[in-house]
């Protein structure tokens, strides 16, 4: 499977701050907004990766996360000329995608919790057209949201609802068979001129070929959009560092655990920042072993 970071955009209900530097850019508290998503995926154990990006930021994305080869990824890049949409993804990266099938997850989106790795495996293997997941939240009008029936069959999905039809938003992570792709191709803008990433899903719900996993307590979802839920992930993530003293998204440690990289090859990495608390945490890991706790 393969994996595709959406990191375009300009950023704009984040101006000032995002004039001149891709809000995927910005840390969450001690880290790059896009190492989380990222981590999601290796979490997947997905390691070709393709990161979409304004045209512009392009070089700022490569001086950050380079060709992968560091922790044992391999990642290519590609450019959205201008932002008409999420589901342009699927064009951009066809001949990426080639026959495979695609793990698609928005730069913004921070996922947290103890069954995040079993809930991806559980979405990868039983994959038959799409799998998007749903979680509840108080103010739905802002997502996609989906309508879930008690046999948990999607029975409706719907961008942006003035008058949503259930609580559960649909988070920026979606797992496509390949043919997304020609999916993608076929779908019209929105009445905001965009092709959403919605508009595929409902494709794949036509066809009976869309389920959703609900994503329950104990998972956080967390929302990036705003300068306050960017404060407020920042605080959460600090929140759990702080007590429990392991990272969350540090993608050194989940190359490291998930056997991507060797021990010696972290260790480097610690070093080359142990003038940092992140390196030094990095240093810290050759002496802990508690298994999957990245
Ligand atoms: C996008 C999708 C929406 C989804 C959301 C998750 O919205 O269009 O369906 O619920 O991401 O973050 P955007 O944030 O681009 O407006």
């Amino acid at each position: 499977m393969k994996g595709i970071i959406m990191s375009g955009g300009k950023g704009t209900r984040l101006y000032p701050t995002t004039k001149s530097v891709s809000k995927q850019l910005l840390p969450i508290y001690d880290k790059p907004l896009i190492y989380y998503p990222l981590s999601v995926l290796m979490l997947a154990e997905i390691r070709d990766i393709l990161v979409i990006t304004d045209p512009h930021y392009l070089p700022l994305y490569k001086e950050l996360l380079e060709d992968g080869s560091r922790i044992g990824l391999n990642i290519s890049y590609a450019v959205q000329e201008t932002p008409g949409g999420l589901a342009q993804a699927f064009t951009i990266g066809e001949e990426f995608i080639g026959n495979d099938s695609v793990c698609f997850i928005l730069g913004d989106n921070v996922f947290y919790g103890r069954d995040l790795t079993t809930i991806l495996g559980r979405a990868m293997n039983k994959l038959d057209g799409a799998v998007i997941f749903a979680y509840p939240v108080k103010d739905p009008t802002a997502f996609g949201v989906v309508e879930i029936g008690d046999d948990g069959k999607v029975i409706s999905i719907e961008e942006k609802p003035a008058a949503p039809k259930s609580d559960l938003a649909v988070p920026g992570l979606y797992f496509y068979d390949s043919s997304v792709v020609e999916i993608a191709k076929h779908i019209v803008p929105s009445a905001r001129g965009e092709l959403e990433i919605t508009a595929v899903n409902e494709e794949y719900l036509r066809r009976g070929k869309l389920r959703a996993e609900l994503l329950g307590r104990g998972m956080a979802w967390l929302d990036t959009g705003t300068p306050d839920s960017m404060l407020k992930a920042s605080q959460f993530i600090k929140a759990v560092q702080d007590m429990q003293g392991f990272y969350i998204s540090c993608i050194e440690e989940i190359a490291w655990r998930r056997g991507f990289i060797t021990k010696e090859q972290m260790l480097s990495i610690g070093e080359s920042l142990k003038n940092t608390d992140y390196g030094k945490y990095l240093l810290s890991l050759g002496d802990t072993n508690y298994g999957d706790m990245a």
